[in-house]
């Protein structure tokens, strides 16, 4: 477990050095102050009780579920991999109709979104601490998701880690399984190779997705109105993304 999240720490590693190296190359070869800056993550402060909104993946329970996780029958939509946590919040507040679990594997970024649900007094999601993997395979049932999100997931570039990635063959198939029909599985990355690949093999493993749908940039109008970091990263820095969504269609 432990070994999982420190490889996926040094995929973010390796998602920065990309953006370095990149704009090193295309800016200036002199101007280091224009390679991106490497925030350190603050974790709420040790008194703030985070209990309502996150959950270590050893307390839950057996089954996942609105009723399990917030006492509700309300649509559940979860997202893998919620990094610093910007999606969860935004959309959780826009939509009190569904609620939202997200899934992070490196604890102090699951803290720190698990702070910003906190301080937007959000009541309908929860960050679960952990790997999202057995997640899929072992506590969530069939046809009982809304949503299923991945936003801008570690790239792993080498091709022999690969096989880490998070959309990967064996996710597909347990995202689809965990989809009710029509729900919705969104998927955006800024790895092009990433991209054409999931497209590739969800055509081929999991024609019950259709065709993918693409889903439009929408313009920013202030500096948190992202998706994600990692898509303000993509945009402030002029990096293409490719967004799709897929809709279960049986
Ligand atoms: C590149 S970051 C993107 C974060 C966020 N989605 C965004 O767009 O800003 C990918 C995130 O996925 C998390 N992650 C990787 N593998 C995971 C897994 N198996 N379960 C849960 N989270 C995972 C990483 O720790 C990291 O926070």
């Amino acid at each position: 477990m432990f070994g999982l999240a420190q490889h996926c720490r040094e995929s973010w590693e390796s998602y920065d050095c990309r953006f370095s190296s990149l704009f090193f190359c295309v800016f200036s070869p002199f101007d280091i102050s224009i390679r991106m800056p490497r925030h350190q993550i603050r974790s709420p402060k040790s008194t703030v009780d985070l209990s309502p909104v996150l959950r270590d993946v050893e307390e839950l329970p057996d089954e996942l579920s609105s009723q399990s996780m917030f006492g509700n029958d309300l649509p559940l939509e979860i997202e893998v991999g919620s990094g610093k946590g910007l999606f969860i919040s935004a959309e959780s507040l826009a939509h009190p109709e569904h609620n939202f679990l997200g899934v992070e594997i490196i604890g102090k970024y699951a803290s720190h979104s698990a702070g910003r649900l906190m301080r937007g007094g959000v009541a309908n999601a929860i960050m679960i601490s952990g790997n999202a993997e057995p997640l899929f395979e072992k506590k969530i049932a069939a046809a009982s998701l809304e949503a299923v999100h991945v936003y801008f997931p570690d790239p792993w570039w080498k091709k022999k880690h690969r096989k880490r990635r998070v959309v990967n063959e064996t996710s597909i198939r347990n995202f689809s399984k965990a989809l009710r029909v029509g729900g919705r599985f969104h998927f955006w990355t800024d790895v092009l190779d990433y991209f054409e690949q999931t497209i590739e093999m969800i055509a081929e493993i999991a024609p019950e997705f259709g065709v993918p749908i693409p889903e439009e940039e929408v313009e920013a109008t202030h500096d948190l109105d992202y998706r994600t970091h990692f898509e303000r990263r993509s945009i402030k820095h002029q990096i293409p993304v490719y967004r799709v969504r897929y809709e279960k269609r049986f």
